[in-house]
């Protein structure tokens, strides 16, 4: 990959892996990605839950979405969270900025998986069963499900996706 903007470019999301195992080495740089993200104030309010190699586990998570048919077939799925203990009121907008910070580190996640060969899908239809996700982990009532990201390697080269042209969202340029 030769620079940030291919990278941004060439990643699309999988949903169909094959067999491979994924590293716990690729993990780790994935997470490392993340938890470089920008963050306001720096508070760095995610938490992540890795399940790996582990096809019973990723059998009962996948069991919690309708794309149970292809996530179930993900060797690695990475649970984000949003820790509400760092929810400080004195701060203006905190829940929001912890959010879009979130959105930044799991993006960081899903480019450095695709830097390193791996495909990757955010699941937000899961977090309507936020409550069994968790209980499944084991993770704390403090931690608020943000996405579940999928991680694997591709079964296929031909993924195309489209976006609007960047003139039609360009709202004001003065
Ligand atoms: C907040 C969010 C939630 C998403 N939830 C799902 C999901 O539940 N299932 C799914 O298959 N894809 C999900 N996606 C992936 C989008 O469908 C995908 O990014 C979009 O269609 C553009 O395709 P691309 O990523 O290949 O460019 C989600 C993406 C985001 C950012």
């Amino acid at each position: 990959m030769d620079s940030v903007m291919s990278c941004i470019l060439d990643r699309r999301s999988v949903r169909t892996y094959n067999s491979k195992e994924v590293s716990k080495d690729a993990v780790i740089q994935i997470l490392t990605a993340a938890n470089w993200a920008p963050s306001g104030n720096n508070m760095q309010p995610w938490r992540f839950s890795v399940v790996i190699n582990n096809k019973e586990m990723i059998k009962k998570i996948s069991s919690l979405t309708v794309y149970h048919n292809w996530v179930e077939n993900t060797p690695c799925l990475i649970a984000v969270f949003l820790d509400t203990k760092s929810l400080d009121d004195k701060i203006p907008n905190i829940y929001l900025k912890h959010s879009q910070s979130i959105g930044a580190a799991i993006q960081n996640m899903l480019l450095a998986a695709h830097e390193l060969g791996l495909g990757t899908c955010w699941i937000g239809e899961i977090l309507k069963n936020e409550d069994k996700v968790r209980e499944l982990l084991g993770v704390s009532e403090d931690l608020q499900l943000m996405a579940v990201i999928s991680v694997g390697y591709s079964s296929r080269k031909d993924l195309k996706s489209k976006r609007n042209d960047i003139s039609e969202n360009i709202v004001s340029w003065l």
